[in-house]
């Protein structure tokens, strides 16, 4: 199978896959976390992609019922506080992406201690969006940029695109290709400097029903696009 350098997967669809089955919303989250650890494992098991950039939870979403919220961060972190000895043996690398403030205390502790214990590994890198917002991205890259200045560590002249991304959240390449399940056709503000040349692939899948033989599909996918970062081949 072709291998992609740097994915993306909007999650979507969650809350929808569990109301179809008269479930609590709740209950398409608790699904969705099954699926992505399976996607997670495949992907670096099988060495499919260097980079995986998880849009799990926006900015925006804080303004969803309490109730959900406070699920959602229960599912963070006891995710966080218990797959570092796995995603060690598995040699996964975690980034969070993000801002931080808007967090919990111990959700930020175990984050912290998560990006800490991984971060001699050398195989797939996961980076979690999580309060996350491709704006906010951008404006905390250029508060980073002018302190600099401000401090007289760098020129303005210096600042170029490169210098741009070594101030982001994290230095990642490129997106290559982006997925957003559930059959919606936005980009609701995921990785904006990122996604400048990626192909989106926006299959109607629930994602909690987004499992493997999805995944091999979207490769195929991406196989048949023809990227031309605008030259001509
Ligand atoms: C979008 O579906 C999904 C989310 C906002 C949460 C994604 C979270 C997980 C998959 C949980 C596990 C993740 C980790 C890192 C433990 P939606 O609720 O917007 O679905 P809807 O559009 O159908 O309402």
């Amino acid at each position: 199978m072709v291998k992609i350098n740097h994915l993306g997967i909007i999650v979507d669809g969650n809350g929808r896959w569990a109301k179809e089955k008269g479930l609590n919303r709740s209950m398409g989250h608790k699904r969705g976390a099954e699926v992505l650890k399976d996607i997670i494992l495949y992907l670096n098991r099988e060495k499919l992609v260097n980079y995986l950039s998880l849009y799990v939870f926006s900015t925006e979403n804080f303004d969803r019922p309490q109730e959900e919220v406070n699920y959602l961060m229960e599912l963070f972190l006891k995710w966080f506080k218990t797959v570092e000895k796995e995603y060690t043996q598995e040699n996964i690398k975690v980034y969070f992406s993000g801002r931080k403030e808007y967090l919990r205390s111990d959700i930020v502790d175990a984050m912290i201690l998560l990006e800490e214990k991984t971060k001699n590994n050398t195989g797939l890198v996961v980076n979690f969006c999580l309060s996350y917002g491709g704006r906010a991205e951008i404006v905390d890259a250029t508060k980073k940029i002018v302190n600099k200045v401000i401090n007289n560590e760098l020129n303005i002249e210096d600042i170029d695109e490169k210098l741009f991304s070594q101030n982001l959240y994290h230095n990642l390449p490129d997106i290559d290709f982006l997925i957003r399940t559930s059959g919606e056709n936005r980009i609701s503000n995921f990785m904006l400097w990122q996604i400048s040349y990626a192909e989106f692939y926006f299959p109607k899948t629930y994602f909690p029903d987004f499992n493997l033989d999805e995944v091999k599909k979207a490769f195929e996918e991406y196989a048949k696009r023809d990227r031309r970062f605008g030259r001509v081949k």
